[in-house]
C-alpha cells in the first residue's frame, strides 16, 4: 500500500505519540492530560507523519525555536524532534521522506538553520546535520577533587521561588554562548519545572538551587540525589541538571553546593560546556572525568544567509566553497568579515577552501575542529587557508545547548 507523510489532526495525536514513545522503549498514555501537554507545546501544522492507510507508521514534528549565533544575534531554527519510523517500516526510506518535509517546512517559512539531538551519531550526516555543540558528560568524586568555596550564597529552595529566579537569569546569559534556545513559558514548564516519576531514573525529586549575591539572584542550577552504601561507608550521588550563572563566581558557587552534599560525594553532570571553566579552579583536575559526546547537531539551509546572520570575532577574507548533495543550498561565496560586520557575495573565484554542508553546519556556531576535519578529509584547502577559515568560524565562547529536544 503507499505511504503518505502528511500533518497530522488532533484525533491522530495518541497514535502519533504512541509510534514514537514505543521507538523509545515507552508506551504513552492516551489521558487527556497528556494529549493536552502535546497539544501546548506542538504546532500540528509542523508535524509530518507517514501514513499507510490510517495507520501511523513514521514520525516527525518541527518546534519553532529562537537560538543565539556567536555575536549575540538571535535566528529562527527549525528543531527536527519525534522521528520514529515503526519497526515494521524500517530501511525502506521512510526517514528520508521525513527530513525531506522538515526541510521543505524550514525553507517554506525561512529559517536559515534546522536543528535536532540525534539518537545514534550515525544518522544525520547524510542529510547535512553536523555536531555543532559538543558537550562533556562529567563525573567524579567530589571529595578528591578539592572544590573551593565559591563566593556567592547558595539556598535550596522550592519550585514557586526558583521559578522566577531561572527564567530572568536564563534570559539574560541567553546570547552569551552561541546554540542556546529562547524558552517560552509553557517550555520552561514542561520540560524545566515538571517532574514526573518517571524521569527520575531512581533518584528524588529535582532539588533547585539559587546563587545570590548581594540579595539578587545570579544563578541557578538543578540537582538529584540517589543515596548508597559502600561497606558502610556513604556513596551517594548528585545529578546535576543545567548550571546557568550570570558570571563565573556564580557558577563555581553552584558546583561548589553540588559538591559538598554529605554523603553524596559522587558528582555526574551530562550535558556540560566543552570550554567549562570549572577544572581550572580546583585543586586536582585530573579527578574530573569528561566524556565528549554529541550534542545539538545543526543544518545550515541558506548558506550565505546563514553566514551573514552570526558574527565573527577574526578578521579575515575568504572564498568558500560548499557543497549540498541535497540541493537546498551550496555553491561558492566570499566571507569578508571582522568584529564590526560581514559581508556574504557570491564568488568565481578559486575557492581557499571546500567542505560538505554538513561540515560547515558542525563549524557554523563557532565550535573548534577545522584543522581535524580538514586531516580527515572533511575539508579540502591548504593547510594555511584551513587555518585561517577555522579561526575565522570560532567562537570563544564555544557553542553549548543545554537543551534536549
Ligand atoms: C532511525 C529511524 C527513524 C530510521 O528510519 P528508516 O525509515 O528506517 O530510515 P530510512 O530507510 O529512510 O534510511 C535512510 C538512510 O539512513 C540510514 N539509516 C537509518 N537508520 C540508521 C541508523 N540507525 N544508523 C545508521 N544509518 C541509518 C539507512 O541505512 C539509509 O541509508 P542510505 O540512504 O545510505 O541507504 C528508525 O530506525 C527508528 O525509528 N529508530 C528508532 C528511533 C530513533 O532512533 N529515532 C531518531 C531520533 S533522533
Amino acid at each position: 500500500m503507499a505511504i503518505d507523510i502528511r500533518s497530522i489532526t488532533d484525533n491522530e495525536i495518541a497514535a502519533f505519540r504512541q509510534v514514537i514513545s514505543r521507538a523509545f522503549g515507552g508506551d504513552a498514555k492516551d489521558d487527556e492530560e497528556s494529549l493536552q501537554r502535546f497539544r501546548d507545546q506542538v504546532d500540528l501544522d509542523r508535524t509530518y507523519s507517514a501514513f499507510e492507510g490510517d495507520e501511523v507508521v513514521g514520525t516527525a514534528a518541527t518546534f519553532s525555536f529562537d537560538m543565539s549565533l556567536p555575536g549575540g544575534a538571535m535566528t529562527a531554527l527549525g528543531g527536527l524532534t519525534m522521528v520514529a519510523v515503526v519497526p515494521t517500516h524500517r530501511r525502506r526510506g521512510l526517514l528520508n521522506r521525513l527530513v525531506a518535509a522538515h526541510f521543505a517546512d524550514c525553507k517554506a517559512r525561512g529559517e536559515l538553520v534546522a536543528g535536532l539531538w540525534a539518537s545514534e551519531s550515525s544518522i544525520y550526516g547524510r542529510y547535512g546535520y553536523g555536531d555543532a555543540c559538543p558537550v562533556f558528560q562529567v563525573s567524579y568524586d567530589s571529595s578528591k577533587v578539592g572544590v573551593p568555596a565559591g563566593p556567592d550564597e547558595t539556598r535550596i529552595v522550592g519550585k514557586e521561588d526558583a521559578e522566577d529566579a531561572m527564567k530572568a537569569i536564563y534570559s539574560q546569559v541567553l546570547t552569551s554562548r552561541p546554540g542556546q534556545l529562547a524558552r517560552s513559558d509553557v517550555w520552561w514548564e514542561y520540560r524545566h519545572l515538571r517532574d514526573p516519576e518517571e524521569w527520575r531514573n531512581g533518584g528524588t525529586e529535582r532539588r533547585y538551587v539559587v546563587a545570590y549575591r548581594d540579595g539578587e539572584p545570579v544563578g541557578y542550577t538543578t540537582y538529584r540525589q540517589k543515596s548508597k552504601w559502600d561497606e558502610g561507608m556513604p556513596g551517594g550521588s548528585v545529578t546535576v541538571g543545567e548550571v546557568i550563572g550570570l558570571d563565573s563566581d556564580a557558577r563555581l558557587s553552584l558546583w561548589s553546593l553540588v559538591s559538598s552534599v554529605d554523603l553524596f560525594p559522587k558528582v555526574e553532570a551530562w550535558g556540560v560546556p566543552i570550554d567549562w571553566e570549572f577544572p581550572n579552579q580546583v585543586a586536582n583536575p585530573r579527578a574530573i572525568k569528561r566524556i565528549t559526546g554529541d550534542g545539538q547537531y545543526i543544518r545550515v539551509l541558506d548558506v550565505p544567509a546563514a553566514l551573514t546572520a552570526r558574527g565573527y570575532q577574526a578578521t579575515d577574507s575568504l572564498v568558500v566553497g560548499v557543497e549540498d548533495s541535497h540541493g537546498l543550498t551550496g555553491g561558492t561565496f566570499r566571507i569578508d568579515a571582522s568584529p564590526e560586520g560581514v559581508e556574504v557575495t557570491t564568488s568565481s573565484d578559486d575557492p581557499d577552501v571546500t567542505l560538505g554542508v554538513a561540515t560547515l553546519s558542525r563549524l557554523y556556531l563557532g565550535a573548534p575542529g577545522a584543522w581535524a576535519m580538514a586531516q580527515a578529509g572533511l575539508i579540502h584547502g591548504h593547510e594555511g587557508a584551513v587555518q585561517r577559515f577555522g579561526r575565522l568560524l570560532l567562537s570563544e565562547p564555544a557553542p553549548w545547548c543545554p537543551e534536549v529536544y
